[in-house]
């Protein structure tokens, strides 16, 4: 009984992993595809098909998400826990596959784990923008932060918190 109860609660990391793994993966597939067809069409990738592809990979005991120190959107703000976890990410080598993993007062679980920025990102996280796409971004997000990066540089993180289970 015992070991049914472990193998059936998996433990937080894992869930985390398990739900960031996804949302990853399925967001850079739709960013790269729409990139092919136009930067504009991935702005759309990025703005609406971001926060539902999150919440697809969501459930009651599991949210997940993007954050960043240098922020395009303000709704993707860190909480506290973040905020330290990702200060810590940034410092990390480029490239590597650090995580960081915070257990709330209540028994959240929260883990992070650093995003690079490929060369594709700096379309439009980079240096220089495309006259079109800048105007788009502009009206859309006039205190966007997450400009001037070079390949390599630290992004931001996919991050997920676990609910503490019942026992
Ligand atoms: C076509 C333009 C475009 C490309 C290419 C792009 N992004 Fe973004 N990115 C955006 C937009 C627009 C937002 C704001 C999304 C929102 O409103 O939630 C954003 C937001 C983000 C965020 C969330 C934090 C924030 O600042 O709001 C992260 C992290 C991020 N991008 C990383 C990346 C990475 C990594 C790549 C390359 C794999 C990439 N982006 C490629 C346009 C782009």
């Amino acid at each position: 009984m015992l070991t049914l109860l472990l193998v059936l609660s998996a433990a937080p990391v894992d869930q985390a992993k398990a739900a960031v793994n996804p949302f990853k993966k399925n967001l850079k597939e739709a960013l790269f595809k729409a990139l092919e067809t136009s930067p504009e069409a991935a702005l759309d990738v990025c703005s609406q098909r971001a926060p539902e592809l999150a919440k697809a990979a969501s459930s009651p005991a599991v949210t997940v998400g993007r954050s960043a120190l240098k922020l395009r959107n303000t709704a993707n703000a860190p909480k506290p826990w973040l905020a330290t976890a990702m200060a810590e990410l940034a410092k990390e080598k480029s490239g590597t596959e650090a995580s960081r993993v915070v257990v709330l007062p209540d028994g959240t679980v929260g883990y992070a784990e650093p995003i690079w920025l490929a060369p594709p990102c700096l379309v439009c996280h980079g240096k220089t923008l495309a006259p079109g796409l800048e105007a788009k971004l502009k009206a859309a997000y006039p205190n966007d932060a997450a400009r001037g990066f070079e390949a390599g540089d630290f992004r931001g993180v996919f991050w997920a918190e676990v609910k503490p289970q019942k026992p």
